[in-house]
């Protein structure tokens, strides 16, 4: 029997041991040679806390909200495609977790469940739709208006993917669903991403958004989208603050600080790296969140004192999923929330809003203050 998890990557050694190789690959890879997918965990580790003592920690006050939606930790789920191949149960086991433990979670556009059948699997959950634009502008305002229809919070629109990150392993074992899955929003052999010969020596998916996906997108895409629904529009993948001060000046509601755990440009910063600069950029206009490499509740810690409103766990909810399905994902979400107000509670927190910038410097910063207080 494999032993009871007790961290975040027990979860993923589990996974490890019983999933295919092409699907476990699929889910773990970075691009290219993964430097930034080691980055995004390592940076965490860079920045230090300096807890308040002695603040009467009885009681931790995890709660808040993401786009007005009350959530019970800041800890929630960021899209990750084809759930279907970690667990049978796929994206449903996901949004009943997330739901029964009180917090949100974002929805691909490539699930292997249909924005109906998520909706309906947990009528009353947070959700919010992710969208990828496609070649064909109709599809993607077909989801955005479905989203709507059936109860979706907000659209995550993913801004770093005009092509696919090349990612070895998705090429070398020529990555595809096999014949039992498809991407459940489409209808068509085509658009679905059924299994089928002709990807050739590529990855499969790589293939698909070559030929599906809209690069030609650009700023005026916010304005498209934000003319065609009034669910609020959060930019998914930015990493500069320029392009975070634009993004507030063309009208969206939030920003997702993401590299799209590692799976685009490699070479790109960890998150948590240019989370400050970011945060300072947009003063408070909109809200920030972030994602990538977020594995512990001191992360989770660390993320909202640099400024994210809330983080987004990627690719630990898929370890959960193949560890037990909702169950799994329920112990992942239960378990990151311990740590977290664990975290809080070390760091004289009793609520989220105690916890600020002082909580967290960078090594370069306290020497910098060691020196001065000899
Ligand atoms: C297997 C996998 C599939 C993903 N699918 C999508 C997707 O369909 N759309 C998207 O915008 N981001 C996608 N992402 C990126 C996640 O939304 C998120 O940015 C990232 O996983 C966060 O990093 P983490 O896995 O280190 O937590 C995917 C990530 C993984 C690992």
């Amino acid at each position: 029997m494999f032993p009871r998890p007790v961290c975040i990557d027990d979860f993923e050694k589990y996974a490890k041991t019983i999933l295919q190789k092409s699907v476990y690959d699929y889910y773990r890879s970075g691009a290219n040679d993964q430097e930034t997918l080691a980055d995004n965990i390592a940076a965490f580790s860079r920045w230090k806390l300096y807890p308040r003592i002695l603040r009467n920690v009885a009681k931790v006050d995890l709660t808040t909200s993401v786009l007005g939606q009350k959530i019970s930790m800041p800890i929630c789920v960021a899209s990750t495609a084809m759930q279907r191949l970690a667990h049978v149960d796929g994206e449903l086991a996901t949004v009943r977790a997330c739901h029964s433990m009180g917090t949100g979670m974002m929805l691909s556009t490539w699930a292997t469940s249909s924005i109906e059948e998520v909706a309906q699997a947990a009528p009353d959950s947070t959700r919010w739709l992710q969208l990828y634009i496609y070649k064909d502008r109709e599809i993607s305002e077909q989801l955005v208006k479905r989203a709507e229809r059936n109860g979706y919070k907000g659209i995550f629109l993913t801004v770093d993917t005009p092509y696919l990150g090349n990612r070895f392993d998705d090429v070398r074992n020529r990555f595809q669903l096999p014949p039992h899955l498809r991407m459940k929003n489409f209808q068509g052999f085509d658009l679905a991403f059924s299994s089928k010969e002709g990807y050739g020596d590529n990855s499969g998916l790589a293939q698909y958004v070559a030929n599906m996906i809209d690069s030609s997108i650009n700023w005026e895409d916010i304005t498209w989208l934000k003319k065609l629904t009034t669910l609020p529009v959060v930019a998914k993948g930015i990493l500069r603050a320029d392009d975070a001060r634009t993004a507030v000046k063309y009208g969206v509601d939030g920003i997702l600080v993401s590299n799209h755990g590692a799976r685009q440009l490699d070479g790109v910063p960890a998150t948590i790296d240019v989370l400050p600069e970011i945060v300072e950029a947009v003063e408070g206009k909109v809200e920030v969140f972030l994602d990538g490499g977020i594995r512990k509740g001191t992360d989770v810690l660390k993320a909202l004192a640099l400024g994210a409103k809330a983080v987004f766990l990627g690719r630990p909810i898929i370890w959960g999923l193949a560890y037990q399905g909702e169950k799994g994902v329920k112990q992942v979400l239960e378990m990151m929330k311990e740590e977290f107000q664990l975290a809080m509670a070390l760091t004289g927190c009793r609520n989220v809003k105690d916890i600020d910038k002082t909580l967290v410097q960078y090594p370069k910063d306290f020497r910098t203050l060691c020196s001065r207080a000899k």
